[in-house]
């Protein structure tokens, strides 16, 4: 399919772009470009040409003519995925949803709210606190991410124990689909079983079915506070069935995040930390509700935790005391550079009884192989980011890097469990999704890209499709 589609802009092409995206909305200057060729998992290519739109009617023209020319199209929001799935491997043009950055409606009554995609997702989320509502998702890039983008990649995030993810706060889509077709699908009902739930299929569809230009999201009211507890454990184990022992006492926390020795040592290095050298692994629990019952929720985790026997215990209550605490497990990501030059970030996820079993083997792997491998996250849903640190530079290391991360798929495959739990495939998982996934499935997945793009225009080369 790919094959057929252009491989540069003709003067004519150009001429078109310019017409449609005037004041500075077309970008195509090698070095301003550049940006728009990368995302966060330091993958990067070349587009043809850059485009930003401000209107909805500019993405029906653009798509009309995306179609007919053949021309590579590629939705961009704040390149904060993990996977590069924003990344233009085939050239065309990026489309920036930036400047459609509304936020049309937030309705206390019918719990929804109306946005355009290049809404910033803490934004959004300040923005229906006032209102008294909540709006759950909260990915660690949330203060630069945006909904689009969130939509996009089924973004996940640390309160998805308690709340779920994106996919379940997405009650409608409005896209622009090659050719210029607009689709509305879903809209403000909390519930809607009428026909397929096309709505759903964009979810996480990273842009390779069509371009959204508005979503109807779900809001719940706003808890009316939260704390939040830190531990840290004399081994990995032990925090392990401390996580365990939570859930046995019937406490459903709103985010259990884990932290492994490794990504605790790379943190220290970059911020002071509250936990002494003897921690080898940290717990982060967070629970919400009404302020009544928060003190009885507290004592009921650290009773849970206790048979764990922690060596430290900080609890924060209210977003003041909390934030501290939660700004130290959103700098792994970037503090674990201190691990090694460059990163192979890996998200996979287990059913949750086989966590323990998935975490120990990814740390074995690391051992096996040599090479440095921080293991942290979502350890409530089995969402483990499995991050493997190597140089480049060094041929050795990159290939057994390479081996890790292979046998850190097979190992959550043999229990069950998935490649992507929140990052999705993008080009970094492309080669394993057929590890994955079954040669009906993946005909059953053609069929549908073909149905919505039958030119193949949408975002070439990524993940399945
Ligand atoms: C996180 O949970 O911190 C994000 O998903 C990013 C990452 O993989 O580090
Ligand atoms: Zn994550």
């Amino acid at each position: 399919m790919t094959n057929s589609l252009v491989s540069s802009l003709t003067p004519a092409h150009l001429r078109f772009l310019e017409g449609l995206f005037p004041g500075g909305d077309l970008v195509t200057d090698p070095a301003a470009m550049a940006v728009y060729g990368a995302d966060s998992s330091r993958r990067a290519a070349m587009p043809f040409a850059v485009a930003r739109p401000r209107e909805e009617g500019q993405v029906v023209e653009l798509l009309k003519w995306a179609e007919a020319e053949a021309v590579p199209i590629v939705p961009r929001a704040r390149g904060t995925g993990m996977s590069g799935g924003a990344v233009p491997v085939c050239g065309g043009v990026v489309v920036s949803c930036l400047h459609l950055n509304r936020v049309l409606d937030i309705d206390a009554d019918d719990f929804c709210a109306e946005v355009e995609p290049g809404v910033v997702t803490a934004e959004f989320q300040a923005l229906t606190q006032k209102r008294g509502l909540f709006y759950p998702p909260d990915p660690a890039s949330l203060k630069i991410s945006t909904l689009g983008g969130n939509v996009a990649t089924c973004a996940g995030g640390m309160r998805a124990v308690k709340y779920g993810v994106t996919r379940d706060y997405v009650l409608g889509v409005r896209a622009v689909l090659p050719g210029g077709r607009i689709m509305d699908a879903g809209g403000r009902s909390h519930k809607n079983v009428v026909g397929l739930d096309l709505t759903r299929l964009f979810v996480g569809s990273c842009g390779t079915l069509g371009l959204i230009t508005k979503m109807t999201l779900k809001l719940l009211p706003l808890p009316e506070g939260s704390a939040t507890v830190l531990a840290g454990f004399a081994s990995l184990p032990a925090a392990l069935e401390g996580a365990r022992g939570v859930f046995r006492a019937g406490v459903l926390p709103t985010a259990m995040e884990f932290m492994d020795s490794k990504a605790c040592w790379a943190i220290g290095q970059i911020r002071d930390v509250p936990w002494g050298a003897q921690t080898q692994a940290v717990l982060v629990l967070k629970v919400d509700g009404g302020k009544a019952a928060l003190a009885a929720e507290m004592a009921r985790l650290e009773a849970a935790l206790a048979p764990a026997a922690p060596l430290c215990l900080f609890k924060g209550l209210g977003p003041k005391e909390e934030e501290p605490l939660w700004e130290l497990r959103r700098l792994v990501s970037p503090a674990g550079f201190r691990l090694g030059p460059d990163k192979l970030g890996e998200d996979v996820a287990v059913p949750r009884g086989k966590t323990a079993q998935a975490v120990e083997g990814f740390q074995a792997i690391g051992a096996e192989q040599g090479v440095q491998v921080a293991c942290y996250g979502h350890l409530g849903d089995g969402n483990i980011h499995v991050n493997i640190f190597y140089d480049a530079a060094d041929e050795g290391q990159r290939q057994r890097a390479q081996a890790s991360k292979e046998a850190v798929f097979r190992l959550t495959l043999s229990l069950g469990g998935t490649l992507s739990g929140e990052h999705g495939t993008g080009i970094t998982k492309g080669p394993y999704v057929q590890w994955q996934l079954g040669e009906e499935e993946r005909r059953l997945m053609a069929g549908i890209k073909q149905v919505f793009d039958p030119s193949g225009i949408l975002n070439p080369g990524k993940g399945w499709s």
